[in-house]
């Protein structure tokens, strides 16, 4: 139908075994996982299991307790950010950061008793570890920083920052929205106790679904409470981990399809982390190459996620992104939910032409683009 290069705001398109365990999860074996102790019930509850071993073992960790689903990355951000501060508390993130994390922290501000330094990237692009070591305080809770920006696509130094946490014992949330699933992340080599992860992007499964991978050491305060389908004697939230932070009925649905994505992943996570990087490139060469267009992202290969950020001309971004439409290419113009980077790029009025690869884009599809651009200029 048109050339998709929407990616980092939803993955398309899915392998078709998601689309038939989606289908079999609402038809075969539909009933809600852990409550009844029927068959359906039973086989609902053991895909909802597969599927958090899947993601830990994507994760590089075995214990499939650690991964607590959620409705996608902003609800599992708002789990950690939430679940972890207190009054008091002081906080290190960053402008690059999505409003999943600004805002929630910018709430907790208002409400008062939290103090937030954010970082801004000396170079423009990735935050200087170093930069967040000066920024510790006595009451510092939490540092939270994005895996990879979702505007710029630009990886941040995630590893140097974990070790930075650890020396300093220092709670790390990562935010995966752009990462989970186009390239290795281990959170033991990343030092980090929370990543967050959507499901429908990189991960091929459907929307709302995603999740938190929550170390078993630390504790974190729930957000939701309710029917867990465990304990029910109580009326107190069980400890239990994860339904303790799982109140309500799961998306079985979902959590279905998005098993069958992890799986899709971690069989070829290697050719999509090399074809993602390979057609970004093309993306991001092609785009330099041009008069008349402006290209907001990191210079070096091995710091770009599938995102290339562009403007054409004096075009607003979404008056090039809506004639990129017309000429039947899919990507997004605005701010994509994050003001700050805007800030520090000079686009908060105009936005930017954001393109994102996924597993399935070709050169050719790359290719598409850069002449509809060319016909713009
Ligand atoms: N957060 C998603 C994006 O960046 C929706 O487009």
């Amino acid at each position: 139908m048109d050339i998709y290069l929407d990616n980092a705001a939803t993955s398309h398109p899915k392998p078709e075994a998601v689309l038939q365990a989606v289908r079999e999860a609402l038809t075969v074996y539909n009933a809600n996982p852990g409550r009844s102790g029927h068959r359906r019930a039973l086989e609902a509850g053991r895909r909802v299991l597969n599927c958090r071993e899947e993601i830990a073992g994507l994760l590089g960790k075995e214990n499939p307790f650690c991964i607590a689903f959620g409705f996608n990355c902003t609800d599992s951000l708002n789990l950690a950010i939430k679940g972890s501060l207190r009054p008091g508390d002081h906080v290190i993130s960053t402008m690059l950061e999505h409003n999943a994390i600004l805002r929630v922290l910018s709430g907790l501000l208002r409400k008062g008793g939290i103090e937030i330094t954010l970082l801004s990237p000396q170079d423009g692009y990735c935050i200087d570890p170093e930069d967040v070591r000066r920024a510790i305080r006595k009451n510092t809770r939490l540092i939270a920083i994005t895996h990879a920006s979702n505007v710029t696509g630009a990886i941040q130094p995630v590893a140097a920052i974990g070790q930075i946490a650890r020396e300093a014992g220092i709670r790390y949330l990562i935010d995966g929205a752009q990462a989970l699933g186009s390239m290795p992340v281990n959170v033991d080599a990343l030092g980090c106790q929370l990543y967050a992860f959507p499901g429908h992007k990189s991960l091929l499964g459907p929307q709302g679904t995603g999740g938190l991978y929550i170390d078993p050491e630390i504790e974190l305060e729930t957000v939701r409470e309710g029917g867990t389908g465990s304990s029910s004697d109580s009326i107190l939230q069980p400890e239990e981990r994860p339904e303790r932070y799982e109140s309500g009925t799961l998306n079985l649905p979902g959590i279905a399809g998005l098993l069958e994505g992890v799986r899709y992943v971690r069989k070829n996570l290697s050719q999509i982390f090399m074809g993602e990087r390979e057609t970004t490139t093309a993306l991001w060469e092609g785009l330099r190459e041009m008069d008349g267009v402006e290209v907001y992202a990191p210079a070096e290969e091995a710091a770009r996620a599938g995102i290339v950020s562009f403007n054409v001309g004096d075009l607003s971004s979404s008056q090039a992104a809506d004639a990129l439409d017309q000429r039947g290419i899919a990507v997004r113009g605005g701010l994509h939910c994050a003001p700050g980077m805007h800030r520090l790029l000079g686009t908060l009025q105009r936005g930017t032409v954001r393109a994102s690869v996924g597993h399935a884009t070709t050169f050719e599809d790359v290719e598409a683009l850069l002449r509809a651009v060319r016909e713009l200029i």
